[in-house]
This record gives structure tokens, sequence and C-alpha cells, in this order.
């Protein structure tokens, strides 16, 4: 349950409590809320994001990126694009911000028990995927095999490398980690190709398994594709969208697609529901 109960454009002020380099232009903050009572309550689902503001800057958005199953602080980790994330990047520990949110639709984990669970990232798109990940490490018992592809271009761009090797350590999952051609370096023991092509090399099965992919577009594009032709049913793959967006909860219009709003109707759709999206999609 959300507590925002005043103005919902009104932000909750959050103290930055820790930051990490995970690339160079990639960075993850925690934050933690300044009222008590926020921070035992503030609730949020797997796939949800917030609207962070750096005051007298404007907000952005980003994906929640820690798992409800981790409460009492909220992380994040932002690709410097802008206005908005270059004035975050200069803030220190220390220092406040705020958080319009939890909004959105979610992954439903729930309805995933007893599956094996197939996520596949590229780039920063690996944020969206950290909190369903997380989740269901702390629920392992409900979860088949659990396979985590993580491609960035370059082994610099390679996000969450410590939190990874904790990933394989646990009993049933397996992390693959690959590079573009001629982004390995010399001492590289991960794969060397594009996801959807190493995705394809590792002879998934589609029985019994959903898929989570997030990344840039034409990434996307060709997962999908792959998995058609794999045979992964589409209403068992899901993604989730980075249109732009203002308000971040239905009352703007900047995100439609058609009828759908993607802040309120998304961001997460399965593969099935984006087929059904009108071209400008
Ligand atoms: C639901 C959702 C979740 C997101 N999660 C994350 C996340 O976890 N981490 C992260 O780094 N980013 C995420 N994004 C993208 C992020 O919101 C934008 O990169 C950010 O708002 C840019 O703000 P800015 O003021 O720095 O850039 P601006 O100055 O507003 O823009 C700089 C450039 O980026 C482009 N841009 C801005 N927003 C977007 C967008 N949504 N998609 C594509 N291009 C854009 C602009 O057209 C411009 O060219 C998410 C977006 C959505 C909608
Ligand atoms: S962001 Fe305002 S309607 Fe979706």
């Amino acid at each position: 349950m959300s507590t925002n109960i005043q103005s919902p454009f009104k932000p909750y002020l959050m103290r930055i409590v820790d930051m990490r380099d995970e690339t160079p232009d990639v960075r993850t903050l925690r934050l933690e809320f300044i009222e008590d009572d926020v921070r035992e309550n503030f609730t949020w689902r797997p796939g949800q994001f917030a609207e962070y503001s750096v005051f007298g800057e404007g907000e952005c958005v980003f994906t929640i990126a820690n798992s409800p199953t981790r409460k009492g602080y909220i992380e994040c980790s932002f690709r410097v694009m802008g206005k908005v994330t270059t004035a975050l990047r200069r803030l220190c520990v220390g220092q406040l911000i705020g958080l319009r949110g939890p909004y959105g639709n979610s992954f439903p984990l729930e309805n995933w028990k007893g599956c094996n669970l197939m996520f596949v990232g590229g780039g920063i798109g690996m944020a969206a995927l950290r909190s369903p990940i997380q989740f269901a490490l702390d629920n392992r018992n409900d979860y088949g095999e659990i396979l985590i592809l993580n491609g960035a271009r370059t082994v610099a761009d390679l996000v969450y490398k410590d939190e990874m090797r904790e990933w394989e350590s646990v009993p049933g999952v397996k992390v693959v980690r690959t590079v573009d051609p001629g982004g390995e370096t010399p001492d590289w023991d991960g794969e060397v190709g594009l996801v959807p092509n190493v995705f394809e090399r590792l002879n998934p099965k589609p029985d019994n398994a959903i898929v989570i992919t997030c990344g840039p577009p034409i990434m996307i594009h060709f997962m999908l594709l792959t998995l058609d032709s794999l045979g992964f049913k589409r209403e068992r793959i899901y993604t989730t969208l980075e249109n732009k967006m203002k308000c971040g909860f239905g009352k703007c219009g900047r995100c439609n697609v058609g009828k759908v709003f993607v802040c309120k109707d998304g961001p997460v759709f399965t593969a099935a529901q984006l087929a059904e999206l009108p071209r400008e999609f």
C-alpha cells in the first residue's frame, strides 16, 4: 500500500545514504525515507517505477531497482542522459532528493510460482530486472531454474558485477554474461556475442518458462524474434517500456500509445500485448 495521501505531486523526502558506480556512466543510489512512518509503510511491487526529483532541476523516472523483500530503503540505478540525471550525478551521500510513487503495474511473480524464470537484460535495462530477480531469490523455493543473461557493449559497461557473483552462487541459478564482439578484454571469461544470439546458443527450453527481458529497443526487437523462433509463447514473455513520462499516473498524456497509458497500464507488458499496440510503438 502506498502512503501518499497528500497531493499526488508532493514528493517524499529521501536521503542518499550510499552510492556505487556500476560503470563509467551508471550509478546506483541507496535512498532512505526521512519520515519514520513512510520508511515503515512504503511498499511497492517488482516492476514499478517512481519519479525522482532533484530540487531546482526537475524530475525523472527510474525503475525501483530493489525488491520489496528488502524494505526500508529504495535503490535506483541511472545512466546520465541529460539535465536531471546530470544534476543527480553531482549529488553526494547525505544530500536530499524527492520521490513520488510507486507507479505502474508490476511483474506478476505470484502467477509464476513453479515456473523456470529466464531474465535477459541489456545495458541499463538490467535495472528493471534487479527487483524481480531479488524477489525470486528471496523466495527461492517458489520458482524453478533461474537463468540470468546479462549483456553489455563492453566489459566496462556491465552493471551489478558483484551481485552477479552472489546470484550465481545460489543453487539452481545460472548467470551468463556477454559483451558485444570487440568489447571483451584479454582476461574476459564470459561470452562474446549479441544477447539474442547468446540466448539461442544456451538452447533454452520454452516448456514451463517465463522470459523477462529489458534493454535497448533493438535488443528487444531481436529477442522477440529469437523467442518466437524458439517456440516461446508471447503470453509468457514480459518486458517493460520506457516511454517519456511526466506525471507518472495517467494525468498528462505524455506516455500514451493509442489508448494505452504506459505509466498506468504498464510499464510491464507481455509480448502478446505489445503485438496489439498501434504501429507508432
Ligand atoms: C518506466 C521507466 C523506467 C525507467 N527506468 C530507468 C532506470 O532505471 N534507469 C535509467 O537510467 N533510466 C530509466 N528510465 C529513463 C529515464 O527516465 C530517462 O533517461 C531520464 O528521465 C532522463 O532524464 P534527464 O533529465 O537526465 O534527460 P533529458 O534532459 O530529459 O533528456 C536527455 C535525452 O534523453 C532522452 N530521453 C529522456 N527520457 C527518455 C526516455 N524515457 N526514453 C528514451 N530517451 C529519453 C531525451 O529525448 C534526450 O535526448 C526509465 C524511464 C521510464 C519511463
Ligand atoms: S506520464 Fe502522464 S499520463 Fe502517463
